[in-house]
């Protein structure tokens, strides 16, 4: 679901002023081709955006000749991308655990922390302390913040209000911040995560609520694209999750899990069987998930901040490779488990732990991103018809990109083929 610009009274005055304009002068331009398998690569290459979305992407000199009329752009001499997909973050909630990380780091698991009324439930009731319009207006901030890292579409998922009621106002809040922000947005709704205090004791009766009440309201008010559970020991069991995504795809709406996080539990399985979008976590997946993932063309995500966090290992990518599968990297930006507000560092992290080289890592922040969101034939890359969603990079060659630490900077990050000023917030840090 992209909320923005559709709904933004400004979209036609940006579509105005870039109605035909060529960018150019790049070191190279690269994208995932139109199957999402292999990275194009232009060298000098050239875009050429028409009423924001690619008309055509290739060598400059033949782009020139193609379109004498379109307003030159000059990139000087950078790297261009498609603009990233983050496609997994939790970027709705007030307050932050950094006491916990340091219980971690002193040998609690996330398990231990839960049962002593942290995780979780206490992001839950920091989220609810909060004035509602001050949780939107941070949430704005952080949309603003993942683009000007080059996230030109975000998916928010909701998930710290837990009851029905709540659920429904964080997604609403969700929308109203994703008007006043120019990035694609994704809505999911997280609705098994914990089990709130209000259903303590009472876990089949939430379980019937969510998937009775709370799916049939996100559905009906075209609340959120998505549906997403926690399946794990510290979350609800395969058997719970199932019976709550099998209504949600039967509502028609596309369903993904939290799987094999802290153990492996069964969620990979559940996915394959659902036909799920995406699987994501998986720190303790083993091969034959993934091959079972990868036939099943459900896009596995990894989060590599929240394994770091949790001090677990990530897979390698020459077994990734073996098993077909389609790989994603996401923040997973929560307070709990991934504090983590930078996809390129993530992705940066993911290179060296797991072993990617630049070319996978590039269509695990675009193509294969975007696929986890169903918005692959829209944003994710730059062939023809494509959204104009671009980043121009602080460097001049793919390979920089996962080199760098920290992670290299945008230079200019395009939406619509409309070159967007960077949010005040990242000048003050990045100047
Ligand atoms: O993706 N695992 C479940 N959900 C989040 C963590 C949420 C939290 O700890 O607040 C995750 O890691
Ligand atoms: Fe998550």
């Amino acid at each position: 679901m992209s909320t923005w610009p559709a709904n933004d009274p400004s979209a036609k005055q940006v579509a105005g002023r870039t109605a035909y304009l060529i960018l150019h002068n790049t070191s190279e331009v690269v994208t995932p081709d139109a199957e999402g398998r292999r990275v194009l690569r232009f060298p000098r290459g050239a875009i050429a955006f028409r009423d924001g979305r690619v008309l055509e992407v290739g060598p400059a000199v033949e782009l020139f000749r193609h379109h004498p009329d379109a307003r030159p752009i000059n990139a000087n001499g950078k790297l261009v991308t498609p603009g990233l997909v983050d496609c997994h973050t939790h970027m709705i909630f007030a307050g932050h655990r950094a006491a916990e990380l340091q219980m971690k780091l002193a040998g609690a698991s996330y398990a231990d922390i839960a049962a002593q009324g942290g995780g979780i439930r206490s992001t839950v009731r920091a989220t609810g302390l909060v004035p509602e319009e001050t949780l939107e207006k941070m949430l704005a901030n952080r949309l603003e913040r993942w683009r000007a890292n080059g996230c030109t579409t975000v998916e928010v998922k909701s998930g710290y209000g837990l009851t029905p009621a709540r659920e429904v106002r964080l997604l609403e809040l969700m929308a109203g911040a994703a008007i006043r922000v120019p990035a694609r947005v994704h809505r999911t709704a997280l609705v098994l995560h914990a089990l709130p205090d209000e259903y303590a004791g009472r876990r089949a009766a939430y379980v019937d609520d969510v998937r009775e009440h709370l799916l049939e309201e996100v559905h009906r008010r075209g609340m959120a694209s998505a549906v997403d559970v926690f399946c794990d020991p510290v979350g609800f069991t395969v058997d719970e999750c199932r019976s709550v995504l099998r209504r949600a795809a039967d509502l028609g709406l596309a369903v993904r899990l939290h799987a094999e996080q802290t153990e492996r539990y069964g969620g990979a399985g559940l996915a394959v069987e659902l036909k799920a979008r995406s699987a994501d976590h998986l720190e303790c997946a083993d091969e034959s998930d993934w091959r079972a993932l990868g036939e099943a063309d459900v896009v596995g995500v990894l989060l590599p901040a929240a394994a770091l966090t949790l001090r677990q290992a990530l897979p390698e990518a020459a077994m990734l490779r073996r098993t077909g599968a389609r790989v994603a990297i996401a923040t997973d930006f929560n307070p709990g488990t991934a504090p983590a507000q930078s996809l390129m560092e993530c992705a940066v992290l993911a290179g060296r732990l797991c072993g990617f080289d630049a070319n996978e890592l590039l269509l695990a922040l675009t193509w294969n991103a975007a696929r986890a969101l169903g918005a692959e034939s829209e944003v994710g890359h730059l062939n023809p018809g494509a959204w104009g969603d671009a980043v121009q990079w602080e460097c001049e060659s793919l390979e920089e990109l996962p080199y760098w630490m920290p992670a290299v900077r945008p230079d200019t990050v395009f939406m619509r083929g409309a070159d967007l000023a960077l949010p005040a917030v990242e000048r003050r840090v990045w100047p």
